[in-house]
Formats: C-alpha cells, structure tokens, sequence
C-alpha cells in the first residue's frame, strides 16, 4: 500500500474510532503488517495508508514474527519517569532525531478478534505504542521536538522532498 507522506492532510485528521471488528478492517490490517515489513518500518497506523481509523499494527520483535494489532488503542498510564530514544517516521522519510517520552506506558485496545487487551509497553514497545497512537490524534514525531529543531528538521526534510519532486 502507498504511504502517504508529510504534510498530507489526513495525517493531521484525528481518525475515526471502530464501531466494529470486520473482516475488511481484518485485510487492512493484514495489508498494513506487509507494509509495514516490506518498508522495514516497526509500526504503522491506518491513517499513513489513507484511512482514517483508530487502528494500528506493530512489531518490535527482533525476528519480526510477533505481529501486534490493535484497534481503538488508548494509553491509559504513563510513567512519570522518561525516556530518550531516535525515532523515524515512514511518513517522514530521511529524518531521524531523538524524541522524549514517558518510558513506559499501559495500552489498551481491542485486538483483531474483538477481545479486549492491555498491554505493558517499555524499550522499543513503548515508543512504537505512543508514536502510533498519536499518528490516530494527528500528531507527528517531529511536533514532540522542540520549536527549533523542528523547523531545522523540516527545512532539511522540504529541501529533500523538493529534490526528490524534480529528480
Ligand atoms: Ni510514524
């Protein structure tokens, strides 16, 4: 599936919560894993792919053999404490800068049979859970950075992205 790219519209939309488990948003999830594997990435959420819905697929799992779906996902705690770790965005190709965030985090969902899950999330887990649930609410990893290294990261990231255009 294409992935749509910064600054797309829709991935500044606060996506749409599921009424239902279906078995199209099952193949949409199962789209979104190949995606997601085929681009090395470690998450993905719908709203990258074009539809704005509260689901999100992961795998951190250094064999990339645990698969992680999840619809409706929340984080319902986080730690006071926090964490420093690099992030990168299939949306936002190229950019990589390090993102400070609660270390770890309770996520709750449905997973693709409708039942109810809460996960402890820390390490690697942990900011693939946050970074996806806030791709669902809008938000992208470049606006946790401060107001000076954003501008300095999209500068870069527009001079990029224009060089590849005429390319
Ligand atoms: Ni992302």
């Amino acid at each position: 599936m294409p992935i749509l790219l910064h600054p797309h519209p829709l991935l500044r939309r606060r996506a749409r919560e599921l009424p239902a488990i279906t078995e199209a948003l099952r193949a949409l999830a199962e789209n979104m894993r190949e995606t997601m594997l085929g681009q090395a990435g470690v998450g993905l959420a719908a709203p990258q792919v074009g539809e704005s819905l509260r689901l999100i697929v992961a795998d951190t799992s250094p064999n990339r053999n645990l698969p992680i779906a999840l619809v409706n996902p929340v984080v319902a705690a986080s730690s006071r404490e926090t964490a420093a770790a690099e992030e990168g965005c299939l949306s936002v190709p190229g950019v990589r800068e390090v993102v400070h965030r609660p270390a770890r985090v309770t996520v709750r969902g449905l997973n693709l049979q409708g039942e109810k899950t809460e996960m402890e999330c820390e390490g690697m887990l942990s900011v693939c859970m946050q970074h996806e649930i806030d791709h669902l609410d809008g938000v992208l990893f470049i606006d946790r950075l401060s107001r000076l290294k954003r501008e300095r990261v999209l500068a870069k990231y527009k001079k990029m992205q224009t060089r590849e255009s005429t390319e």
